[in-house]
């Protein structure tokens, strides 16, 4: 079996090290040709993780960059589609919700070829989130629906997937399974090998217990007031308890574009995963809009201040380990004051037991033996 991997962006090659070690266990029944659609690009966004993570190098990389969403899009489609055509695979496997994942969605699909989207069904209901965009339209044309979380799975059952009826490989109807969460897999893999680069223990270890922020949503950062405002809570945070804060190139460009002063704040350059694994096991709680932060907060057995006014990851709103704030200064620190009243109540298998990725490589083996 030869599957087509494509990814692009930095929570994707997370996703994939799990994933790609699973399939290396078949040896040479599966064969996995790795594609970077290049959207990420800085050594601390993409090459890192190959490195740290031991990933293989991809065998194509279109190098596409940053672009508006049609031009990048459009460009990760095309250049999708001769790769396709030149290796033939037998699926495609796309992982989240990045425009690579939805070029890599309609390149399978336009191609007859059996698309596989790991971190399906998830939903914000908020459709001007472009992630929200490429989430519905990358499961719509996607034969196997791999989701994280039993409210994933509830979602496309909302949306009617199991009554879908077409020609589509061999099934009429997409492919619904609750494989658990390939991030979780992640974790489990790296916690105990997280050993901190030497800058990092050291901010680490002056800066006492701190929190840990990261924001890059596009409808935080490209808003002047919902940025200032998120970082005005941030700052006042800082005068008692450091935040540190490894910034996304769109936040950063942004901060200088908009003239936001940073007093306090403690920025950084974007961290490894080992790195980010470390300051989440030593942080007091996280401030983030990122979709894979919260759960690895939650993982890291940390309360989670999420700046967003919804989520995908629901279930961890509702046991009390995330809290919805926006983007309010006033939000904010009322949430950070509330931290210490709240406990985190650990709900085993939520997201799966760590063997996600067993369990879907395992349905694509028997399905294509
Ligand atoms: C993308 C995803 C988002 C995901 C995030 C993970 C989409 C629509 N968004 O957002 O869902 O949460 O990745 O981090 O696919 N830039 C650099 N260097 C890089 C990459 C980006 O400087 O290596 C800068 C560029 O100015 C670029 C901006 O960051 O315009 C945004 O990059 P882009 O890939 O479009 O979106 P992200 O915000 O990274
Ligand atoms: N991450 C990282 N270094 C950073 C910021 C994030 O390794 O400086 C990791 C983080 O631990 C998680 C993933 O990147 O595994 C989340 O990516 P991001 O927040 O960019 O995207 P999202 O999950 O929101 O799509």
């Amino acid at each position: 079996m030869k599957i087509l991997t494509i990814v692009g962006a930095r929570p994707q090659f997370i996703k994939s090290y799990p994933i790609s070690k699973t399939i290396d266990k078949y040896n040479s029944e599966i064969q996995e040709v790795l594609l970077h659609t290049g959207q990420h690009y800085d050594f601390n966004l993409s090459k890192i993780f190959f490195s740290q993570l031991s990933l293989k190098e991809p065998d194509y990389n279109l190098g596409i960059g940053s672009g508006l969403h049609g031009a990048q899009s459009g460009a990760m489609l095309e250049g999708i589609e001769k790769i396709i055509l030149k290796e033939a695979p037998d699926l495609v496997l796309i992982y989240g919700d990045t425009n690579s994942t939805l070029a890599g969605a309609i390149a399978g699909a336009k191609c007859q070829i059996p698309v596989a989207h790991i971190e399906a069904g998830l939903r914000s209901f908020n459709l001007k989130m472009p992630e929200e965009v490429n989430r519905i339209l990358a499961d719509r044309v996607s034969t196997y629906l791999f989701c994280p979380t039993e409210n994933s799975v509830n979602n496309l059952k909302n949306e009617g997937f199991e009554n879908f009826n077409y020609s589509n490989f061999k099934y009429n109807k997409p492919k619904i399974v609750f494989s658990g969460d390939v991030m979780y897999d992640a974790f489990l893999l790296c916690k105990n090998k997280m050993k901190p680069s030497d800058s990092i223990y050291n901010i680490v270890k002056e800066n006492g217990p701190f929190y840990l922020s990261t924001i890059h949503r596009a409808e935080n950062t490209d808003s002047k007031e919902k940025l200032r405002d998120i970082i005005e809570g941030l700052e006042e945070i800082s005068k008692t308890i450091p935040v540190l804060c490894p910034i996304h190139p769109r936040t950063k460009n942004k901060i200088i574009e908009y003239g936001i002063k940073i007093k306090n704040l403690i920025l950084i350059e974007p961290v490894g995963y080992f790195d980010m694994l470390y300051m989440l096991d030593n942080c007091k709680a996280v401030f983030t809009d990122s979709g894979g932060l919260q759960k690895e907060a939650y993982f890291s057995n940390k309360l989670c201040i999420t700046l967003r006014e919804e989520t995908e990851w629901k279930e961890l709103v509702d046991i009390g380990a995330n809290t919805l704030v926006g983007s309010g200064k006033k939000r904010i620190l009322k949430a950070e004051a509330e931290l210490s009243n709240k406990k985190i109540k650990i709900q085993r298998g939520i997201y799966g037991n760590g063997n996600s990725s067993e369990r879907i490589i395992k349905v694509l083996h028997e399905d294509f033996s």
